[in-house]
């Protein structure tokens, strides 16, 4: 780092800080409840308020019945919903993504909380790596 100009390390930072900016703005969800296919799920689509800043998908799965629901979701309670996503060994059960990079996220599109949550480390780390 120490090869690098002041005025370069102001822009690596900048850049950083606007990699960051993005989960401060509302984004939009598909909003469906209990419909059977994807394509039924983006016909309405709402933009979340600010505290809810994550599209939760959930995907019910019951012998041949699908029920899939999407909706804004605040981060935790996605988490925890996806936390106790499981589905057993006849696959049956319930599958639960979270995303909040992507607007309109549908699951196959979707990354995982787990991403997510690692972004915002990495990037304050990276952060703290260019100020020094
Ligand atoms: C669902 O979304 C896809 C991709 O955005 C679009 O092509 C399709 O027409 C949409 N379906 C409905 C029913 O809105
Ligand atoms: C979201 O909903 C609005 C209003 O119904 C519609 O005009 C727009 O095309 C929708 N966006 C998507 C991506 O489906
Ligand atoms: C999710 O969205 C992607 C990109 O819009 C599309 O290609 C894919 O078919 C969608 N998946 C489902 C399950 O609808």
């Amino acid at each position: 780092m120490d090869a690098l100009p002041a005025s370069a390390k102001i822009l690596l930072g900048l850049g950083l800080f606007t990699l960051l900016l993005p989960s401060v703005e509302p984004i939009s969800c598909f909003v469906c409840s209990s419909s059977p296919t994807n394509v039924q799920c983006n016909r309405s689509n709402q933009t979340c308020p600010a505290i809810l800043d994550m599209c939760i998908t959930i995907i019910d799965i019951a012998g041949s019945t699908t029920s899939i629901v999407k909706q804004c979701s605040s981060s935790a309670t996605c988490s925890a919903a996806m936390s106790q996503a499981a589905v057993d060994e006849n696959g049956n059960g319930n599958i639960v993504n979270c995303c909040n990079t992507i607007d309109f996220c549908n699951l196959s599109g979707a990354e995982t909380a787990a991403i997510h949550k690692a972004l915002p480390v990495l990037s304050l780390f990276l952060l703290l790596l260019v100020a020094q």
